[in-house]
This record gives structure tokens, C-alpha cells and sequence, in this order.
């Protein structure tokens, strides 16, 4: 076996703990949050494992956390990135099991975007050997969230809403909705992708620059009657659908795209109609959901991935090296993941 070398080549914070600000996940230069580095390759303790990068897909909670607005601290100087697909090289005590294995990994102590991620070794997803590395790098933080999202928009009726539906996540949901008989109501913003959202799975697609959109939903909620509102965006046209929605809605709040904030126009629904407004976070689905379920959707995951239902759409690839100078260009393309590569 080759000896780990000592030291690796990393993208690291260059900001601690939370900013106070919510300023929505986009940046104007790398070099405001990002650094390169080169720094000593961390060792697995008990329960974890290092892990050689083969990929990882930036999302917008990546850069929601660089910039201090995501819901855990930064740590200066630690590589950022929280998602990828690798190789398991080394392990702590009781992590033995995952020695040599691709795995997908959630970055827990030493972030993805660097040559060696640190994590637990609970956070890991052993890879099919028919799953590529592209899908692999992006394989947790969205299908599982659509997994878990649309189990909770079927058990309130078969129509629900998706905005953001032109994002990895809104395909994954609107695919997977179709998938199950549901009626996935899309919202976009961009005209031009309503052809594509439908040949995905979506029943509806209302984009919300059109003048007549809000009238287009309340003709659709009526005849629809979709009880549950998957929203990535967060803006005030999020706050006039959910007022739109019928009795016993609920504005299940899991993004913040917008960087505006909604104010509440008709708090009366909440008291009369029985509408609520929540949140979710996959982090705490995965405390919280039983261990056997957790293992059931991982599986599900992938095979939908490895016959094809679902892809991971990508929109361009950067080397570690070309992060500094080519993320922020990278991440004005619309319609794909931006995938880092050592
Ligand atoms: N809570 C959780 O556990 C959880 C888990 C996974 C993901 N998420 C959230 O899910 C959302 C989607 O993630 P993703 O990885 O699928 O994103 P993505 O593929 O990177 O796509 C984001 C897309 O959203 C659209 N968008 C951006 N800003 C917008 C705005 N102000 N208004 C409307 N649309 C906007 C853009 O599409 P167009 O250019 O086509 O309009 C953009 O391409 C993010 O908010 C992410 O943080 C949350």
C-alpha cells in the first residue's frame, strides 16, 4: 500500500463562526471567504475516516456556511465543502469496515474541498460500483431531502408545490413526484425551462415572472387543492401562494434562495384556516428518522440513480487548484451542479 502523504492542498474558511447576516447563497469573489492552503492531511480518530477526494458538488449550502449564514459555525482555517465521493484510506478505531470503499461522504471534521476529507464514518454511504462519481458526489444532501420531502407532501394529498423546480433538488422532486402518481406543481422563474420541467414530472409549471401567475395558482389551488408548499426561495411571492393555498396548508420553508425577506400579510389563516409555517433540514431528519428507514431511502436513492430515473446534472467541473479563480464564474450557469475535482 503507498504511504499518505503528509501534507495535501486544501480550500479552507477564512472566516469563524456566524456573520448575522442572510444574504442569500451567491458570492462575488472566492477570495472573501476562500483561501488555498496547503496543510498537514488530518488523522482518523475512533469512529472516523479519511477519505481520498474523487469529487464533491458545491451546493448552496456551501456557500451559505463560507459565508456564515448556514446553521453551524465556520472554523477559520478548515477546508470548506460538505458533500463528495472518495475513497476510504485510513480509519479510526471501530470505522475498520470502510477501509478501501468509494463512499459518499457528508464532510463532518475536514471539509470536502481539499485532496483528504475527515468525517465519521456513519456519515458515509458505501457506492454502488454502478454509481459514477458525478452522482456520488452528489448523492446525500439532495435525494435524500427529496425522498423525505415528498413522503411528507403524499401523505396531505396527491398535488403539492415546488418552487426553485429548476434546481437539482426541485428535478430530483418533481421526477420522483411523477414517479409516485403525485401531482407536483412546479414554480420557476426562468420561462424558457417549463418544457423541460414538464417532460421531468411536473403537473403545472406557473413561472413567476409571468403578471397572471398569482391568478394561474389560485385557479390551480382550487382545483388541486395542494396542502403542502416545498420552498426553497423564501420571498414574498412564496408568502401570497401560501395565502392562496386552501384551509390546512403548510409552508414548509427548507432553502433560502432569496435574499429578501417575506412579511406575513394574513397571520388570520394561520389562526383560521389551520395553515402552518415550518422548516426542515436533513440533518436533523437523519437524527431524528429510525435507522432502518434511513437505510431503506439510501438504498432507493441509488438504484434511482443507477437506472437512470434520477442524474445529476452537471454544469461544469473545476480542479481544486482553479476554485480560487473559476468558482464564482462556474456558479452563474443555471441548470447543473458545479463539481470539484482534486
Ligand atoms: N433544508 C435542507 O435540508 C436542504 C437540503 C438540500 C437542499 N436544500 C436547499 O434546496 C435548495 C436547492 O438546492 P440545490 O442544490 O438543488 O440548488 P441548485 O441546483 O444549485 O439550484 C439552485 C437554483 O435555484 C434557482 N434560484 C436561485 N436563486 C433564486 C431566487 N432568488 N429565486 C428563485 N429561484 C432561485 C436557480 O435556478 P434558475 O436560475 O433556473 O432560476 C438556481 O439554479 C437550496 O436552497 C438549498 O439550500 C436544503
Amino acid at each position: 500500500m503507498t504511504p499518505l502523504p503528509t501534507s495535501m492542498f486544501a480550500i479552507v474558511q477564512t472566516h469563524h463562526g456566524y456573520s448575522g447576516k442572510a444574504t442569500g447563497p451567491s458570492i462575488q469573489n472566492a477570495s472573501d471567504w476562500l483561501a488555498e492552503t496547503e496543510m498537514p492531511v488530518p488523522e482518523p480518530g475512533a469512529g472516523q475516516v479519511l477519505i481520498r477526494l474523487r469529487a464533491s458538488s458545491v451546493n448552496p449550502s456551501d456557500l451559505h456556511f463560507i459565508k456564515g449564514e448556514y446553521g453551524q459555525p465556520r472554523v477559520k482555517g478548515s477546508p470548506a465543502g460538505f458533500e463528495g465521493c472518495g475513497d476510504v484510506v485510513a480509519t479510526g478505531a471501530g470505522a475498520e469496515g470502510l477501509q478501501g470503499q468509494r463512499v459518499a461522504f457528508m464532510a463532518t471534521h475536514s471539509g470536502a474541498w481539499a485532496e483528504y476529507a475527515l468525517t465519521d464514518a456513519q456519515m458515509c454511504i458505501p457506492l454502488r460500483p454502478d454509481i459514477s462519481d458525478d452522482d456520488g458526489s452528489a448523492q446525500i444532501v439532495n435525494p435524500m431531502t427529496a425522498m423525505a420531502m415528498v413522503d411528507l407532501a403524499r401523505q396531505a394529498g396527491d398535488a403539492f408545490i415546488v418552487s426553485a423546480a429548476t434546481s437539482q433538488l426541485g428535478k430530483l422532486m418533481c421526477s420522483l413526484g411523477r414517479d409516485l402518481g403525485l401531482k407536483p406543481i412546479a414554480i420557476v422563474r426562468r420561462a424558457e425551462t417549463v418544457a423541460a420541467l414538464k417532460e421531468l414530472g411536473a403537473h403545472e409549471v406557473l413561472v413567476t415572472s409571468d403578471p397572471d401567475m398569482l391568478q394561474k395558482f389560485s385557479a390551480l389551488s382550487k382545483e388541486l387543492k395542494p396542502r403542502v408548499f416545498l420552498d426553497a426561495v423564501a420571498d414574498q411571492i412564496s408568502e401570497q401562494i401560501f395565502c392562496a393555498m386552501p384551509n390546512g396548508a403548510r409552508w414548509v420553508c427548507y432553502g433560502k434562495l432569496s435574499p429578501e425577506l417575506p412579511k406575513l400579510t394574513q397571520t388570520g389563516q394561520l389562526i383560521f384556516m389551520g395553515k402552518k409555517i415550518e422548516g426542515f433540514w436533513l440533518t436533523q431528519w437523519m437524527t431524528a428518522t429510525p435507522r432502518e428507514d434511513v437505510v431503506r431511502v439510501v438504498a432507493e436513492v441509488q438504484a434511482r440513480f443507477a437506472d437512470g430515473r434520477w442524474k445529476t446534472d452537471v454544469s461544469e467541473k473545476l480542479t481544486l487548484k482553479n476554485v480560487m479563480s473559476g468558482l464564482v464564474d462556474a456558479l452563474q450557469k443555471s441548470d447543473g451542479k458545479v463539481i470539484i475535482t482534486p
